[in-house]
């Protein structure tokens, strides 16, 4: 594979996880140094922290759908102090660089997040995840231009890291949103995040999820990620990274093509641990003979 510069920084080649979708840590414990051994990304992006811990969304938290799910997590985690004491050691041991995915209820937190994230050596860059469908806060500052443009400024001058947004596809225009967030100095944007989705309970048709709605992802939501991934990356200069469905090297193929600098594989990493893998060589394999954008030469 390819080796590129994303944002100033070396990866070994275009594949990136999805924030929340690869628990490294549990992978870890259940595969041993085999695991860091045969990494399957080239990068890897957290689960998203906050300020404080979260226990997340009532259950149930998952449905299945026609090529896909929706979640409704909530994202539970063990906010900032918890994180840098028991996740970050062990996250930084993994052999790619790190993204860390931060998402704060205020522009003031996540500048704390940012801040306090970014001073540590073993952070590569941070995800802004102001894209979340199951926390109203999140996807409000994500689906406004402005709003994003507001958080992305307060936040620029409290790393010198780069600052990776990650895009709702639940916006009216997220071209206009990634826009602004280029223009207010941000490094990257990563897209999509969850579609808003729902469903019933078949036996009561009340809403499945505790969460009432929750996100949908996976093969069913390709295509809209796809136009989204091709949209973004012909309004801004800086990299996109593209995700949504992507479940073989040809998926990959096709958002590199659509003008993404890397990919990001989601729901696949919950059928298949391995699919990072298996999807950079079917992706390496696809470019001999397909010839698909040189990522190495992307603005860095
Ligand atoms: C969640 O924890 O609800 C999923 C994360 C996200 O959609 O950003």
């Amino acid at each position: 594979m390819t080796p590129l510069e994303l944002c100033g920084i070396s990866l070994r080649g275009p594949v990136l996880n999805g924030s929340g979708t690869f628990d490294a840590r549990a992978a870890h414990r259940a595969f041993g140094d085999a695991l860091l051994e045969r990494f399957p990304f080239d990068a890897f992006v957290s689960k998203t922290i906050t300020l404080e811990p979260r226990q997340g969304n009532p259950p149930p938290r998952l449905w299945e759908t026609p090529a896909g799910m929706i979640n409704s997590i909530g994202l539970p985690n063990k906010g900032l102090e918890g994180f840098l004491a028991s996740d970050l050691p062990e996250l930084a041991r993994l052999p790619v660089p790190l993204i860390v995915s931060v998402m704060g209820f205020s522009r003031e937190e996540l500048a704390q997040l940012v801040c306090a994230v970014g001073e540590h050596d073993e952070v590569s860059m941070l995800e802004l995840n102001v894209s979340c469908p199951n926390v109203e806060t999140g996807l409000i500052m994500g689906a406004d231009p402005a709003e994003t443009a507001l958080a992305v400024e307060r936040l620029r001058s409290e790393t010198a890291k780069p600052l990776v947004v990650k895009l709702t596809p639940n916006a009216t225009d997220p071209g206009a949103v990634a826009a602004a967030a280029e223009a207010a100095g941000a490094d990257a944007v990563s897209l999509v995040n969850t579609l808003k989705g729902m469903a019933l309970n078949p036996q009561t048709g009340e809403p499945w999820l505790g969460g009432r709605t929750g996100g949908v992802s996976g093969p069913a939501i390709r295509a809209i990620a796809l136009e989204q991934v091709a949209t973004v990356a012909a309004r801004v200069g800086i990299p996109v990274i593209g995700m949504g469905g992507i479940a073989s090297g040809r998926d990959a193929a096709d958002f590199i093509a659509a003008g993404a600098s890397a990919v990001a594989i989601g729901t696949e990493n919950f059928r298949d641990p391995a699919a990072g893998r298996r999807i950079a060589a079917e992706l390496a394999e696809l470019s001999l003979t397909r010839g698909t954008r040189d990522t190495s030469s992307m603005p860095v």
